[in-house]
């Protein structure tokens, strides 16, 4: 059921129940987060409990401006200074070895801190008259569809939160790139919008993917992203192939829908270009489920740097 009587554009509102220790939803430029203050452990300890999220899953924490980030990381890189200079506010998170008394709850025991300064004017504000930090998960059952408008926010979490921030549908769609600055490399753990090729490029040094066993990040949850209907990615060429084979089913392709195709399908045309299909590409995925067939096909976008973080979510949603 939708809940949607918790969506609001009411700044001083949220500010009010996240200084009490409440949860509030909140729009970045990514995908909506689940906001509590970052100081308080009651209020972060209802973070996992709305989420279903595991504890030792770590939370980034946003901050406002790039100063704050010596209150949560001990040692910052002149590197990750440079990042931070060329991207925020915007869509990249980065990890740093911790300052000692950053809750454990935050980290997941883990010895490093994730922070992002978001670009939405809406989070920026509201962290601003907040005046601490917050920590963000996306704003969805923990494995599930992140959500981009209030309205997804409200279907997953409109009973669990005291409010949610409505700055309409994310301009990127899907979640930061992070950066982890805790070794004596820097390298990739999750891709976004800003490319490896970006970050490479601001670094003057090749900046790789990297997926360690031993951090907890989403890449080491293989199912994510995921929509209850099962999800089945096709390459270009055996998609006519692969709708021959399936009765009840609905289709995301990049081509128009064959001639011959029964009416009773939901056959969805989407966009060549990355950045549209990312930000469109969590709302899809959402009104597919909702058909409630057994079934979304989805045609294998290219391989391209752009569609890294495309490719990257849809594989897990079609774990
Ligand atoms: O775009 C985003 O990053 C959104 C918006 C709301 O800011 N937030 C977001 O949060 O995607 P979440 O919690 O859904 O994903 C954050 C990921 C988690 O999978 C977590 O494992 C990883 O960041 N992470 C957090 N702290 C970490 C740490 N210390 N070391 C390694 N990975 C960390
Ligand atoms: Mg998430």
């Amino acid at each position: 059921m939708h809940n949607n009587n918790k969506i609001t554009t009411d700044l001083a509102l949220a500010v009010r129940q996240l200084k009490n220790g409440e949860l509030v939803a909140f729009a970045t430029e990514t995908v909506y987060g689940l906001g509590a203050d970052a100081s308080n452990p009651e209020a972060i300890k209802k973070v996992f409990a709305a989420k279903g999220r595991p504890v030792d899953h770590p939370l980034i924490v946003h901050i406002a401006a790039i100063d704050q980030l010596s209150q949560w990381a001990r040692e910052i890189p002149a590197k990750a200074l440079t990042l931070a200079q060329h991207f925020w506010p915007g869509p990249l998170t980065m990890i740093f070895a911790k300052q000692p008394w950053v809750s454990e709850l935050i980290t997941g025991s883990q010895d490093t801190i994730a922070i992002r300064m978001p670009r939405h004017p809406l989070a920026l504000k509201l962290l601003q008259e907040f005046g601490g930090a917050l920590v963000g998960p996306s704003a969805n059952k923990y494995g599930r569809v992140s959500p981009t408008t209030a309205t997804h926010v409200a279907a997953d979490l409109g009973d669990l939160v005291a409010a949610i921030l409505d700055g309409g549908s994310c301009e990127v769609g899907i979640e930061s790139t992070i950066v982890d600055f805790s070794n004596s490399q820097p390298r990739i753990l999750r891709h976004g919008a800003i490319t490896a090729a970006d970050i490479s490029k601001a670094l003057q040094q090749e900046v790789l993917f990297h997926s360690d066993p031993k951090i907890r990040t989403p890449g080491n949850v293989n199912s994510h992203y995921a929509p209850r209907t099962k999800v089945k990615l096709v390459p270009a060429a055996e998609l006519l192939q692969e709708i021959s084979q399936q009765q009840e089913f609905s289709v995301i392709s990049f081509q128009t829908p064959p001639v011959n195709l029964s009416a009773k399908i939901y056959w969805q045309q989407v966009s060549v270009d990355p950045q549209e299909y990312a930000h469109n590409l969590y709302a899809n995925l959402r009104q597919h489920d909702q058909l409630q067939n057994s079934l979304i096909i989805i045609e294998q976008p290219p391989h391209g740097d752009g569609w890294l973080a495309i490719n990257d979510r849809l594989c897990r949603a079609s774990q």
